[in-house]
């Protein structure tokens, strides 16, 4: 195929290659209108199975089905033109053999138009990661906390303190074995992020995993203050979206009231 007909954009391949570079800039999106305006500054925009709380208002991420991650994966598609773009697999979508992943996962790529998937899990992961990786579907990883485990795991908490740091080192290294195109770390302290770091040759994508990662990923409503009661130490509020919507939602419904809007300029004549 000539590179006229399909541009490329930004590939699993060229993100890998940006290990140790400039950092990666990703984030998540589900909607048309905020991929289009995160389009333009990101490498990778991720449909996160975060939409499930962040959008859908439900507890946690185990309630997301495989038609809600498709149905804002086409939303983001469309609004999608330069920067890659990775779909979550939901819960119990993928964990029960490589063959239920494939299965599932290239329906996602197929009906989508996405360029890759993420599957959390480390160790447990890396024959289902290596199964996709050789019948042509990039995986990005994800390992530290993994919020689909939240029931085992416990808790939302930092994950590898002390003697787990081990294990999420023996997790990162099993996913880029596996042929992981890039590591999202999630909620590790700064140290072993630093380690892991050092010791793949992917691309690890920090979330609550510092600087020394190669490149950070946030959920967009977060970083964008959606939410005046949900402030993770991790998250950076870039913007006051809350309490900016509320003050113009307020005076909309003041005005209403007060039959100051619609005015004079929002109204039609009967002359054309
Ligand atoms: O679902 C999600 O948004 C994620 C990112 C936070 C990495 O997995």
């Amino acid at each position: 195929m000539s590179s006229s007909v399909k541009d490329m954009g930004i590939t699993a391949n060229s993100v890998r290659e940006k290990k140790g570079g400039v950092p990666i800039v990703c984030l998540t999106a589900y909607t048309t209108p905020m991929a289009e305006i995160a389009d333009e500054y990101c490498d990778l925009l991720l449909v996160g199975d975060s939409v499930g709380m962040v959008l859908h208002g439900l507890p946690s991420t185990l309630g997301v089905s495989l038609e809600i991650m498709i149905m804002h994966a086409k939303a983001v598609r469309r609004g999608t033109k330069r920067a890659l773009l990775v779909v979550d697999m939901p819960f119990g979508t993928y964990e029960a053999s490589p063959q239920q992943a494939f299965t599932n996962a290239s329906r996602v790529m197929s009906e989508t138009g996405c360029d890759a998937v993420k599957i959390e899990g480390g160790r447990r992961m890396a024959d289902t990661i290596s199964f996709l990786v050789e019948r042509g579907i990039p995986v990005m990883a994800h390992i530290g906390l993994t919020p689909q485990s939240v029931n085992t795991l416990g808790g939302y908490g930092v994950q590898g303190r002390g003697e787990q740091q081990e294990t999420v080192i023996e997790d990162a290294q099993a996913v880029a074995t596996a042929g992981a195109f890039c590591i999202v770390i999630e909620k590790v302290p700064q140290t072993l992020a630093t380690r892991i770091t050092e010791l793949v040759d992917v691309p690890t994508i920090g979330i609550g995993a510092s600087s020394a990662c190669d490149g950070q990923i946030l959920v967009i409503d977060d970083m964008l203050g959606m939410f005046s009661s949900f402030k993770p130490k991790f998250v950076k509020q870039y913007a006051s979206l809350a309490a900016t919507s509320r003050a113009a939602i307020e005076n909309y419904a003041e005005e209403v009231r007060n039959r100051s809007f619609p005015g004079a300029i929002h109204v039609f004549g009967d002359l054309a």
